[in-house]
Order: C-alpha cells, then structure tokens, then sequence
C-alpha cells in the first residue's frame, strides 16, 4: 500500500547526505586545500562549521524535498494549469478522489459526503494529461539551466595562485601595500623602502675583507674562530655543510658532490682535502664561505655568521681529520 508517505524518509535521506557533502566540502576547502590563518587561528577551527553546515543542510532538505514533489507530482515550472471542474470559483471548490482508492463504492462516499456536508458527488473522469504547449515559458527554463551550468562550469577554472571567488574575505585580504608592490604615495614608487642611510640591520655586520686573493689572505690571517669545537656546534656544522656545500664539494669534502657528478656543474669544485686547504685556517674558510672564491659564488648573504664559524670547524675538524689519519 502506498498510503503512507516516505517524504520523511526521503527528506531525512536528503539532510543526512546534505549535512555530509557541506561538511566533506568546508573540510576539504579550509584545512586540506586553502588552510588559511590569521595570528596563530586558524579558520578551520570546528565550531566555524556548525552554522554553515546546518543552514546548507536546510536549504538542501528543502531544495530537495521541493524537486522530488515535483518529480512524483508532474509538476514543473511551465506546465499548463488544469481546472477539474469549471464550475470551481473562488467560494467553490473541487475534491477530486481517486477512484481506485474509493473503498465501499462510490455510492457509500456519496451517502457519507451528503450526510456530512451536504455535498453531491459527481460520477465524472477528467483528463489530466499534460498540455504540451507553453514553449516560451520552457526556454527561459531551458536557458536559465544552461546559464547556471555555463557560471558553475567557469568556477572551476582556476590555477593554485588564484583563489577564485571569495566569499567572506573577511581580513585575509592587507589594505596596505604589499612588501614588492607599486606604492604611488612614494616618490620613487617602491613600497619596500632602503634603511635610512649610515644604519645596519640588526646582525648584519658589515664584513670589511674584499672578495680577492689579498683580501682571503688577510682574513685567513686575521680571523680566528670565536667557537668551540663542542659536539653540538659540530653537529651543526655537518647539518650546514649537508645543506650548502655537500652537492658541489662532496660528502667527503673531495670535490665529487653530486652537482659535479651528474654533470650539472661542470667545474670541477676544489677539494677541501688539498695540502693546500689542510694548512688552511678557519678563518679562512670563513672568508670563502663569506665572500666566494673564483667561480663559488659568495653564501654569506644564506648562511649566518656562527653558522659559518661551524662549517669551517667541521671541514678542519671530521673531514679533514678523517684524511689525515
Ligand atoms: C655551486 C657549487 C659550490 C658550492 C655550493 C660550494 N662551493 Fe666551494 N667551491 C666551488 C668551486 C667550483 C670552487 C673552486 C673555485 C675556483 O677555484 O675557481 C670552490 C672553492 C672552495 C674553496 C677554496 C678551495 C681552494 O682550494 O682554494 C673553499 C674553502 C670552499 N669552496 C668551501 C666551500 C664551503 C664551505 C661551501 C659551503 C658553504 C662551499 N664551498 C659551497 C663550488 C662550490
């Protein structure tokens, strides 16, 4: 029997799967794809989708809700209204029953019909079909489909620097002028500004030995390691050397790091184990790292100074001890 309705089931069905894509969708947008953070908060924090997420859930219900009727009733925007009757007004109306649903006959609702409310039941049959004849109203239909498929279609196309449309920006976007941007207000139109003239930025001290072979034998000369060769600035000395010189000059220090190797690079970086090196200071390879060599461009400007201090350390104390022995 098909008496009782599952428009509650179904509406329950449409909430459930409601509630969970709008979930699926805030999560995979604010903390897998675009996790944005203002001050240490991020705005995926869970309470943030408790309102969306039931407001979306309603909407859903009743968006769907509202199609399935009409789907199970016929009923679509555009469709030719029937009268049943003519004689219905506005102060009489129409009942119409479903014949196969009449239990008793027609005669036992008429009885029941006339004692009750004093209304006469008319055996007729109507012909509900459909009247196919409201073009105009079917292609606004039709185009208003096609333009919303035509917007959802153009919001997909997007690269990973564009955001899309946003909705709620909120603060994400900075009023002011952005560290690389044009600023108008200045006369030379940079935003980023130079440091008034005659200052340093604090621990950039100013290195006074020039990028020549003077001036490398002058720092070698002048320039002892402030550091103790403790195991953690070691430590740290490998970790740098790791990251900054290993690809030319070798795990080893011999000069086959792996930039050489695979032909990337294709001179030959010295060795840090020659005779030479090996009488090296410290202060010396302070001064390389600092300021270059020939083809080795200067790191001074990557690395810090310590930094530097415990690279030289490194290379004079495991890697060239390791030759020695
Ligand atoms: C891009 C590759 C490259 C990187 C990275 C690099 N070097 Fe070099 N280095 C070279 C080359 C090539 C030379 C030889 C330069 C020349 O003689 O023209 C050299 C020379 C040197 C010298 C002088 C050797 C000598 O015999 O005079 C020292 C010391 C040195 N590098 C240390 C380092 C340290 C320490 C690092 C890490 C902070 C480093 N290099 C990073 C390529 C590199």
């Amino acid at each position: 029997m098909g008496n009782k309705t599952r428009f509650t089931f179904a509406a329950f069905l449409y909430g459930f799967i409601g509630a969970s894509s709008v979930l699926a969708f805030l999560y995979y947008t604010s903390v897998i794809d675009w996790p944005i953070n203002y001050g240490g908060k991020p705005t995926n924090a869970f309470p943030s989708f408790i309102v969306v997420t039931i407001i979306l859930t309603i909407l859903t219900v009743t968006l769907a809700s509202l199609f399935t009727f009409s789907a199970r009733a016929a009923i679509y925007p555009g469709k030719a209204y029937i009268l049943p009757d003519s004689r219905s007004t506005d102060d009489k109306f129409v009942i119409v029953f479903d014949k196969s649903m009449l239990k008793g006959g027609a005669e036992k609702l008429n009885a029941l019909l006339l004692k009750k409310v004093q209304l006469k039941y008319m055996k007729k049959s109507y012909n509900l079909k459909i009247k196919r004849h409201m073009i105009r109203k079917k292609s606004i239909t039709a185009l208003s489909i096609a333009v919303g498929i035509l917007l959802l279609g153009s919001s997909c196309d997007r690269t990973r620097n564009d955001k899309g449309y946003e909705y709620f920006p909120d603060m994400v976007h900075s009023l002011t002028y952005e560290t690389y941007a044009v600023n108008p207000a200045m006369a030379d139109s940079h935003a980023m500004r130079l440091p008034a003239e005659n200052t340093i930025s604090r621990e950039m001290i100013p290195y006074a030995y020039p990028a020549t072979i003077e001036g490398r034998a002058q720092a070698a000369a002048e320039l002892l390691n402030p550091l103790e060769a403790t195991p953690d600035n070691l430590a740290r000395g490998k970790e740098m050397f790791t990251v900054f010189c290993q690809n030319c000059h070798g795990e080893s220090g011999n000069g086959d790091g792996y930039l050489f190797t695979s032909g990337r690079f294709s001179i030959k970086p010295a060795s840090l184990l020659s005779e030479k090196m090996l009488a090296a200071p410290d202060g010396d390879i302070f001064h390389v790292i600092t300021a270059g060599f020939n083809v080795m461009g200067p790191h001074g400007h990557m690395i810090r100074p310590a930094d530097r201090w415990k690279i030289a350390m490194y290379v004079k104390n495991e890697l060239q001890n390791k030759t020695v022995k």
